[in-house]
């Protein structure tokens, strides 16, 4: 927990990402209370001008002879080695670090924390180090958790339709890039994705493992069971790229440990607080990424029955990646540690 100041000192490592960049729009739109901004970026971005709350801060070159002295809070949204080298240093100096990367999510003594699900896990953090999900298992265990309070979960099977965005800027321009070219009868030129992504999918997310599974699979598993305290939970992912700009849909398919009929499940699920159930199928009210772009809240829909096992739910989830699925969650957090 932080002392209680009128403002505080925060840095964002990786600012001018796609991360940074939203991060930075939401400490204005909440009127985060701000004593002053340090962003921090590649030397490619260093003297650039971003603007948040009023006022224009300079991007400074992130080197290791960068003194850190007076932060209080570091959002870290930049790369893993970034992660690796500052969040360790940081937090030990004092610093709160809320890092978006995912090498610290899985040691047992950093908390890995959506405020709405498991906001009591910030009360321990030995070593200064606070991280936010993978932006898919956000909006998946905030789809769970009502359904896990209700009647328990046994099962969890997950095929995740992600936007360009949740790899980054680069790849939001590649996919822009990609369709002008292939309007316009030229070559699309692939260098962030393995393949073309315009009119196209990839069924592979991070790197594959030797059995096959890719490491974003992986992490939605172990980082929900971490999540939602339930070790023994069942879940199993397809991770698969799409080429859209912005937010993540996710089709689950939930086996419940005792029998919810659709109308409870809507009932839990709109006492969610950040969930909305947008779901009527009469009139083609469903929730889709466009719908979702921008927004705070995580949408579910399509919810029904799956009459092929017992205690069976099919849900239709979609949140913009970049706000709950990363920046947002990364505020809240800072919220609940400065607001006690
Ligand atoms: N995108 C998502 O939906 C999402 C969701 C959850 C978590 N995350 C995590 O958030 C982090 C950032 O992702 P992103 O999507 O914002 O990536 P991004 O758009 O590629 O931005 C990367 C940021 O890191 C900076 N950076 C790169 N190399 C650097 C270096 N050597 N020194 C200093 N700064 C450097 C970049 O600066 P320049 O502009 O100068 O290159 C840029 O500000 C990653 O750890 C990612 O896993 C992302």
């Amino acid at each position: 927990m932080l002392k209680k100041k009128s403002g505080y000192v925060v840095a964002i490592l990786g600012a001018t990402g796609a991360v940074g960049k939203e991060t930075l729009e939401i400490l204005e739109e909440r009127e985060f209370p701000l004593a002053a901004l340090r962003l921090f970026a590649s030397k490619r971005s260093a003297g650039e001008m971003l603007f948040c709350q009023g006022k224009e801060w300079k991007v400074e070159e992130l080197t290791p002879e960068v003194s850190f002295a007076g932060v209080d809070i570091a959002f870290i949204s930049a790369t893993d080695n970034i992660s690796r080298e500052y969040g360790q240093r940081l937090g030990a100096a004092g610093v709160v670090v809320i890092d978006d990367s995912g090498v610290f999510r899985m040691e047992v003594d950093v908390p890995l924390v959506v405020p709405e699900v498991n906001a009591h896990a910030l009360r321990t953090m030995p070593r200064g180090i606070v991280s936010i999900p993978n932006c898919t298992t956000t909006p998946l265990v905030m789809a769970l958790k009502p359904l896990q309070e209700a009647v328990g979960v046994k099962r969890v099977v997950v095929t995740t339709f992600q936007s360009v965005s949740g790899t980054g800027a680069a790849a939001m321009d590649e996919l822009m890039n990609q369709t002008k070219d292939l309007l316009a009868f030229r070559d699309a030129k692939a260098e962030v994705y393995p393949y073309q992504i315009a009119f196209n999918l990839l069924p592979h997310i991070g790197s594959f493992n030797n059995d096959g599974d890719c490491s974003e699979e992986v992490k939605i598993a172990k980082e929900t069971r971490k999540i939602l305290e339930a070790p023994m939970l069942r879940v199993t992912a397809t991770t698969v790229r799409v080429p859209v700009l912005r937010c993540h849909s996710e089709a689950i398919n939930v086996e419940l440990e005792r029998p919810l009929k659709p109308n409870e499940a809507r009932a839990a699920l709109a006492g969610m607080p950040g969930v909305i159930v947008y779901d009527d199928p009469s009139k083609k009210l469903y929730p889709m990424p466009l719908d979702a772009t921008g927004k705070d809240d995580v949408y579910v829909g399509r919810i029904r029955e799956d009459e092929s096992i017992t205690n069976g739910l099919n849900l239709w989830v979609v949140s913009d990646n970049l706000r709950k699925g990363a920046a947002l969650n990364a505020v809240q957090i800072a919220e609940h540690l400065t607001q006690g």
